[in-house]
């Protein structure tokens, strides 16, 4: 499967007329049911009309240009594009992975907003149908996991990381019994927990390699950030904002921003905590070798266990032991 890289540079670049539709959420052969445009030179053209099929040629053709990684939707052909999605989740032609593929990756676009749409409410709205989304393929699929999590990204970026934290705490709030609504309010505070970081400078953000002191400093903000944004919308569950605020605490007592401990951490704050390490050892950086599924909840588990509910990481053991070939 080819891998998408956001680039940092990217944030901000298409009109908001458009939405990215990436390319291996369309079915070869099969009719559209919206324009598929391209951005070629800044300008955007179309490339396909609704009801004509995208072939496999043309669909390698599209994954060799550097461009080749999105088409441009209109806005209103959003619903349209969305109910291709939902049409290809119930489909009886694809196996679970080929519909772990679209999920997650038709899912990235709506990330992507989160990071760089102005309006919040709007992307917080549409997160609710996505983690949806995930919650009732996990319920519906009982290997659905094990392929999502498989999808999961190995380079390192925040839209992808968001996604991936996400996925992986539907997992472990899975193995820890959450019921189906508490699911979906954890897999959107997971979503949201790096919201802090449409803050913090794209020069510290995308920095290849270690942050010196000032930029660490400065990273260490978003949790703030991240709240002082979701306090501004109504419908944002106070779990979500924990989630956000306290997913660096440490169960010891030494994270930040409050150094508070233990069960005075949200749960959902100490779900993600051990989601986001965990993520982050796995995903290929600029400046580190990623460790492997069991290597890594090993050395949160020897070296840094202080740092997380005990109970929780033995439960994230598990849920990765469930996996193929995560060792
Ligand atoms: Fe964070
Ligand atoms: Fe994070």
């Amino acid at each position: 499967m080819t891998r998408f890289k956001i680039s940092c540079q990217n944030r901000g670049m298409d009109s908001n007329s458009y939405f990215k539709v990436r390319i291996n959420t369309l079915m070869p052969g099969q009719p559209t049911t919206f324009d598929l445009h391209l951005k070629v030179a800044d300008q955007v053209i179309l490339y396909l009309r609704a009801g004509d099929r995208l072939d496999q040629e043309k669909i390698r053709a599209l994954e060799s240009r550097d461009s080749g990684h999105h088409f441009l939707v209109k806005e209103a052909d959003r619903r349209s594009y969305k109910n291709y999605v939902h049409n290809q989740m119930i489909s009886t032609n694809l196996n679970v992975r080929e519909k772990a593929v679209v999920l997650r990756e038709s899912s990235m676009t709506l990330v992507e907003e989160l990071f760089e749409n102005p309006d919040v409410n709007k992307a917080l709205d549409a997160s609710r149908p996505v983690i949806k989304d995930f919650v009732e393929f996990m319920k519906a699929e009982p290997e659905a996991m094990s392929h999502l999590i498989s999808l999961s990204g190995h380079d390192f970026y925040t839209y992808n990381h968001s996604l991936d934290v996400s996925i992986y705490s539907l997992g472990l709030g899975e193995s820890l019994a959450l019921n189906k609504i508490e699911l979906e309010e954890l897999g959107i505070a997971a979503l949201l927990h790096d919201i802090g970081k449409r803050h913090i400078s794209l020069d510290i953000l995308c920095k290849k390699g270690p942050l010196n002191d000032a930029e660490w400093s400065q990273m260490q903000k978003h949790p703030q950030y991240g709240l002082t944004i979701l306090n501004d919308y109504q419908n944002v569950s106070d779990a979500v904002k924990a989630a956000c605020f306290e997913h660096h605490e440490s169960w010891v007592g030494n994270g930040y921003p409050q150094q508070i401990s233990g069960q005075e951490i949200h749960p959902f704050a100490r779900i993600v905590a051990i989601t986001d390490t965990y993520d982050a050892m796995t995903t290929q950086r600029s400046y580190n070798v990623p460790l492997t599924p069991v290597d890594a909840v090993t050395t949160m588990k020897e070296k840094i266990a202080g740092r997380y509910d005990p109970d929780m990481l033995k439960a994230m053991y598990s849920v990765l032991f469930k996996l193929k070939g995560a060792a």
